[in-house]
Parts: C-alpha cells; sequence; structure tokens
C-alpha cells in the first residue's frame, strides 16, 4: 500500500492540487490500483515555498505540477508500489 497525500492548502491549490488529485485519482483506476494506493489530501504541509504543489507519498514530499503528474505517477508511485511488492 503506498500512501499518496496531496496538499490542497491554498498556495497549493492556487498552483492546481485539485487537477493533480483529479489525474492521479484517474491513473489509480486505471491502473487498477485502488486497493494499492491510499489517496487522501491534507492542509498546508510547510512545503508552500516549492515551485509545484506538495505531495506526499509514504511521508516522503515530492513537489508535483499539474503537467508533471503522468510522470510524477509512473516513477514514484509505480516504483513504490514495486518496491513495497
Ligand atoms: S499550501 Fe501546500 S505546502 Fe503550503
Amino acid at each position: 500500500m503506498v500512501k499518496i497525500t496531496v496538499c490542497i492548502g491554498s498556495s497549493c491549490h492556487l498552483k492546481g492540487s485539485r487537477q493533480i488529485v483529479e489525474q492521479l485519482q484517474r491513473l489509480v483506476k486505471l491502473n487498477k490500483l485502488d486497493s494499492d494506493v491510499d489517496l487522501s489530501g491534507t492542509f498546508c504541509m510547510g512545503q508552500c515555498a516549492d515551485g509545484g504543489v506538495a505531495v506526499a507519498v509514504n511521508g516522503e514530499y515530492h513537489s508535483v505540477r499539474p503537467e508533471t503528474a503522468g510522470d510524477f505517477f509512473d516513477g514514484v508511485v509505480v516504483k513504490s508500489l514495486n518496491a513495497a511488492m
């Protein structure tokens, strides 16, 4: 199980956290990973200064932009899943 927490605080909201949540939800469904990925939102994680939206994967921070959400999913999320298996 991989735990993904997307910041939906105001700064990240402006940077597109909503699109990122939607894209991740779509990718999780598409890859039939509903039971392997726990996707949730959280308020400000104190990473506002980063260029993208703060997304934690198993507690590790990543800076993600809507246009890089696909790469982030393939790289970080799928990699973490494979490592957990
Ligand atoms: S609003 Fe997302 S880290 Fe602060």
